[in-house]
């Protein structure tokens, strides 16, 4: 990193992500938008039109020959995230890599092992698991605002997804990979690991790849984890965490865009705004809570998009020397890597590039 600790990234992406996560990273002081790369120079250069990318390259091989790049980004579809991690190590470049980390345990496992062998920092874009209002609903679980976490209901059912990339087995297609990733993933953040049994139903598409599913988790003490996903839904992406004492709702499992904390006979407690910070009970800004939800005062610039707080994590991560994200883990991706296989297996889904074929 820079001398002025400004992270200058270069995006091995060009498509929708690589757009998305630009647009949410240009405002940011202490990131800089540094490299754009691409198989196609012309889809580097309107990216790096589009939002000020300082040089561009037209393959990623390119990108990371350059001694310039402190963090790359990989945000190509998954079926692929396995070779340009194995590229980025053999570089010597500290990786972020998009969910899903890779197409199979297996593979997750060897870009693992292979990081932790060159002593590289190696995290997985799982936006939610950075986001203020993440933080916001641990704290009010920490607080014992809702008693004790009973049950975790986490949707993914979206609308106009049966389309392009995911439908196609090749690339990796289905709801699970796309979608499911965050249902599972918020049920896992606040019931914890220790699964006693998992059941699962699925619908597939006439390609094979999963359309829908619903996951039911159950944990030693009771406790439950109900996950649902669909690309081809009238649309509900909420969440909830039923405590003993209260629940928290969550509007959108993916970007926890806004988060209500009520106590019992349903009375508001608290809230979480992406746009404006913690809100008290009467709607007025908890400034002090806003402050411990969102450190790097993300909000102060405005439009909060969600993709900056993994960013400014690896920022960090960086700084301290850290191999790996603490709020997502090596562990943390391996262990929603192996749900995702066991599932996928349990319903008869494969891909042809698990196999290399
Ligand atoms: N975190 C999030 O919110 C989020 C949201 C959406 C997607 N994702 C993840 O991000 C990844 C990319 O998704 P996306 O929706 O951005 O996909 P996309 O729009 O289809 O973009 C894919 C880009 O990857 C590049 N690419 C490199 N090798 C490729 C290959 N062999 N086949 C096809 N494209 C290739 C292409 O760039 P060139 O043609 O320029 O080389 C293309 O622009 C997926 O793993 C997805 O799960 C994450």
């Amino acid at each position: 990193m820079g001398e002025d600790q400004v992270l200058r990234v270069g995006f091995l992406c060009s498509g929708d992500i690589a757009h998305r996560v630009a647009g949410a990273l240009k405002k940011l002081d202490q990131i800089e938008l540094y490299g754009a790369a691409s198989r196609n120079r012309d889809h580097a250069q309107a990216l790096a039109d589009e939002f000020g990318f300082r040089r561009v390259y037209g393959s990623y091989e390119e990108l990371l020959e350059d001694p310039d790049v402190d963090l790359a980004y990989v945000g190509v579809p998954h079926p692929w995230h396995y070779e340009l991690a194995k590229m980025c190590a053999e570089h010597g470049k500290a990786l972020l890599l998009e969910k899903p980390f890779t197409i199979n345990h297996y593979q997750a496992e060897e870009v693992v092992r292979l990081y932790q062998e060159k002593g590289l920092f190696l995290g997985e874009a799982l936006w939610t698991r950075f986001l203020p209002g993440k933080k916001f609903a641990d704290d009010a679980i920490a607080k014992g605002l809702i008693g004790d976490v009973r049950l975790v209901d986490a949707n993914m059912i979206c609308s106009n997804w049966v389309r392009g990339r995911m439908t196609d087995p090749a690339m990796g297609g289905g709801a699970l990979l796309d979608l499911g990733v965050y249902a599972l993933n918020c049920a896992v953040m606040f019931l914890g690991t220790d699964i006693a049994d998992v059941k699962s139903t699925v619908s597939k598409w006439k390609t094979g790849v999963d359309e829908q599913e619903a996951v039911l988790l159950s944990y030693p003490d009771g406790r439950l984890g109900i996950c649902k996903a669909s690309m081809n839904g009238a649309g509900d992406t909420d969440g909830v965490i039923f405590g003993s004492k209260g629940t928290i709702r969550i509007e959108n499992v993916m970007d926890f865009h806004r988060v209500t904390v009520y106590g019992p006979e349903g009375k508001v407690l608290a809230g979480f705004d992406n746009q404006k910070g913690v809100l008290k009970a009467d709607g007025s800004i908890d400034e002090a809570w806003t402050r411990e939800a969102d450190p790097d005062n993300v909000l102060r610039d405005g439009h909060i998009v969600g993709y900056e707080y993994e960013f400014l994590a690896a920022r960090k991560a960086l700084l301290e020397g850290k191999k790996e994200f603490a709020e997502m883990s090596h562990a943390d991706t391996m262990f929603l890597m192996e749900s995702y296989d066991a599932l996928r297996h349990s319903w008869g889904i494969d891909y042809p590039a698990e196999y290399g074929l």
